[in-house]
């Protein structure tokens, strides 16, 4: 009995706190994030000068040839990316956020209110984005590939609602805590290769946080 409700604390503890609810459906994931919204940033505790040098520099770097470049961040969250790119003095592009969970939204929604009309926040799932193909210069999505059900079919979207030329950056989860999600692990070599696969070219992987990597990739010119 005792060995029971022990086996059973560990498989819940897995299902819901390790793998926030994958194995269990989308709308789980969803859930548990509409009940951390309000904690989530306190709880991260994001560096805003760590942010700008990791994040929001590099990738302004990639797009400084675009004038006004539009960029789609999946799982936006709380707006972490958007907030970073759109506090550089010398970006003058315009973000759209999009995420499944209200809740986070909301939470992005207030943090954006300084930036007008240069931020957008969409309520949709990854795995169809709204929009038509070849329409931004950078799509980015953040510590977030592990939790979709379907992830491979959340980064060809991703790949098609993005120009010839434009950036994705996406993090790979790594270590023992990226091995945990058995099947939506890959290693660096099968991530980079998927990648290619499906139409980047100039793929490369920068280590970041301690559980996870940046992965760039440049979406090829057609022919
Ligand atoms: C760990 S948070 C990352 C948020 C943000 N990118 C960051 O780096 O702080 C994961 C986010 O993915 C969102 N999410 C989970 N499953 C999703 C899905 N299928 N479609 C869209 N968003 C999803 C959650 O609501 C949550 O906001």
């Amino acid at each position: 009995m005792v060995v029971g409700v022990l086996l059973l604390g560990v498989l819940l503890y897995y299902l819901l706190v390790v793998t926030e609810g994958v194995f269990l459906g989308r709308r789980l994931v969803v859930w548990l994030y509409d009940r951390v919204a309000g904690t989530y940033d306190a709880r991260k505790a994001v560096d805003p000068d760590y942010e700008a040098f990791f994040l929001a520099r590099p990738l302004q770097h990639h797009l400084k040839h675009i004038p006004n470049p539009l960029i789609l961040d999946v799982a936006t969250g709380t707006g972490r990316l958007p907030v970073a790119l759109l506090a550089e003095p010398l970006f003058h592009g315009r973000v759209i956020g999009l995420d499944a969970s209200g809740k986070m939204l909301a939470v992005a929604a207030d943090k954006l209110r300084p930036y007008q009309f240069r931020a957008a926040l969409v309520q949709q799932t990854a795995d169809r984005l709204p929009f038509p193909a070849n329409s931004f210069a950078a799509v980015t999505c953040l510590e977030a590939l592990e939790f979709f059900p379907d992830d491979e079919t959340a980064v060809y979207e991703m790949v098609r609602v993005l120009k010839p030329g434009g950036i994705l950056l996406v993090t790979r989860r790594k270590g023992a805590w990226g091995k945990a999600f058995l099947y939506h692990y890959r290693t660096v070599a099968q991530f980079e290769a998927f990648l290619r696969v499906i139409g980047l070219e100039k793929v490369y992987t920068v280590p970041w946080q301690q559980e996870y990597d940046q992965v760039y990739g440049r979406k090829r010119h057609e022919g």
